[in-house]
């Protein structure tokens, strides 16, 4: 019941309607007994000053930030966690005493959903990874911090690709190439990849038939992931399916990302497998509806 003791966890960002963010964690608060409430904010204003202050007076342990606000939050926190100022983006805020420090738990949420699903060695394995924008730059960086072999990046607009790589070469570690998003180029890398990410939101509901990249590249050996989780299975992984390769939906990074942030707020680990049900659930009745 939510009474004077009530914790808030917010959710800024804009727009919030799609977002199953407040569905999975009230789910874990329930589950865990915690007297929180997780509501979301929609601000399409960016300057986020007035809305700060305003939460740090009232009962907010914290608060996680989507687009537009994820870059522009930083300037207003006390304290960055290291990996979230490389990756430049801040998507979960813990506010102690006034005092707010920023995290970024997207590409923890990927690298987590890799390894419990698929029982992935990051350390071990060679990536490549469709997209340079704001996904895969979280991947890509929290990859490289956790010594990934090698990761290729591949993109439309080659330079965002060049430029990620470079960034991460210097800030990271040298372990990234970037490459044309061509057929050619691509199938030139793929023998020595593990695993392929797809950060593009190819595939992303309504144009759910869209591939980002040629199907005649996936081989059996690919572990084959992508962050988009509506629908659960893209084309793309039920490609990669019929050719026989492991395969991981976004629904899983989703899942740790948040389940990594509740964390952080409370202290306590995430009820992951509750949270994955009623969202699967929830996405599973959506989709037969359509
Ligand atoms: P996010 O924050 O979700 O990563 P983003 O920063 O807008 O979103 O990045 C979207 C990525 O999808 C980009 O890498 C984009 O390629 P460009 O840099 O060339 O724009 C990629 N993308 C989107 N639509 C695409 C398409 N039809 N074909 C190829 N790549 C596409």
């Amino acid at each position: 019941m939510v009474d004077v003791n009530t914790r808030l966890v917010g959710l800024l960002g804009y727009p919030l309607g799609h977002s199953l963010s407040p569905l999975m964690q009230n789910k874990a608060f329930e589950l865990t007994g915690l007297n929180c409430l997780y509501l979301p904010i929609e601000a399409e204003n960016k300057d986020y000053s007035e809305l700060l202050s305003g939460m740090k007076k009232m009962n907010f342990i914290g608060f996680n930030v989507t687009i537009p606000g994820k870059i522009e939050i930083i300037q207003h926190l006390d304290v960055i966690h290291p990996l979230a100022k490389k990756i430049g983006s801040v998507n979960t805020v813990l506010i102690e005493k006034g005092r707010m420090t920023g995290y970024n738990t997207d590409g923890e949420g990927f690298a987590s959903s890799l390894m419990i699903e698929t029982g992935c060695v990051v350390s071990d394995t060679s990536f490549m990874i469709l997209g340079a924008g704001g996904a895969c730059r979280a991947i890509a960086m929290t990859l490289a911090d956790k010594n990934a072999k090698r990761i290729v990046i591949a993109n439309r607009t080659f330079i965002k690709a060049k430029e990620l790589c470079d960034e991460i070469n210097n800030v990271i570690r040298d372990c990234c190439t970037p490459v044309e998003l061509t057929t050619d180029a691509l199938a030139q890398h793929m023998n020595q990849i593990d695993v392929l990410v797809n950060t593009t939101s190819i595939g992303l509901h309504p144009r759910v038939e869209d591939m980002p990249i040629d199907g005649a590249l996936l081989t059996k050996n690919l572990l084959v992931a992508d962050i988009v989780y509506n629908p659960i299975r893209t084309r793309l992984l039920r490609e990669a399916e019929n050719k026989g390769c492991l395969t991981l939906s976004g629904l899983g990074m989703f899942i740790n990302q948040g389940a990594e942030a509740f964390k952080i707020w409370t202290g306590i680990e995430a009820p992951v497998k509750e949270m994955r049900d009623i969202v699967g659930q929830f996405l599973h009745n959506k989709q037969n509806k359509i």
